[in-house]
């Protein structure tokens, strides 16, 4: 019975971080640079189920909001390549 507890759990363990790992940003410049700065306090999900509402605007809001209220280490020239690439690979169409 113990065995097939632990056989379970390992299951589940495993197809949860095959999930994690298939969150992926799409490719572009800057892609780098998105993910080691947005990927954090939370994963790039967050990013992706946003991107039907945010254009350009809405993500420099986002952006900065991160930094200002979540205390963002960015970097201030950073911002504007990542507006960048969130407004082209997940901006709102
Ligand atoms: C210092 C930690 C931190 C970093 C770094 C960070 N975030 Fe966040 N982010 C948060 C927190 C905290 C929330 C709110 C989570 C919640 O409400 O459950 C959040 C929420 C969000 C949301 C959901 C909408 C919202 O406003 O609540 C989006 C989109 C988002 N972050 C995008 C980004 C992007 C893009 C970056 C990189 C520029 C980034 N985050 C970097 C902490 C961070």
């Amino acid at each position: 019975m113990n065995q097939y507890l632990f056989l379970s759990l390992a299951l589940i363990a495993s197809a949860a971080f095959a999930d994690e790992s298939q969150i992926k940003l799409k490719d572009g410049p800057n892609k780098d640079l998105v993910a080691s700065n947005c990927a954090v306090c939370h994963s790039t999900d967050y990013i992706q189920m946003n991107s039907v509402f945010l254009d350009r605007k809405g993500w420099e809001a986002e952006v900065n909001k991160m930094v200002n209220v979540m205390h963002a280490p960015i970097n201030k020239d950073d911002i504007p390549k990542i507006v960048e690439y969130l407004t082209t690979y997940y901006g709102k169409q």
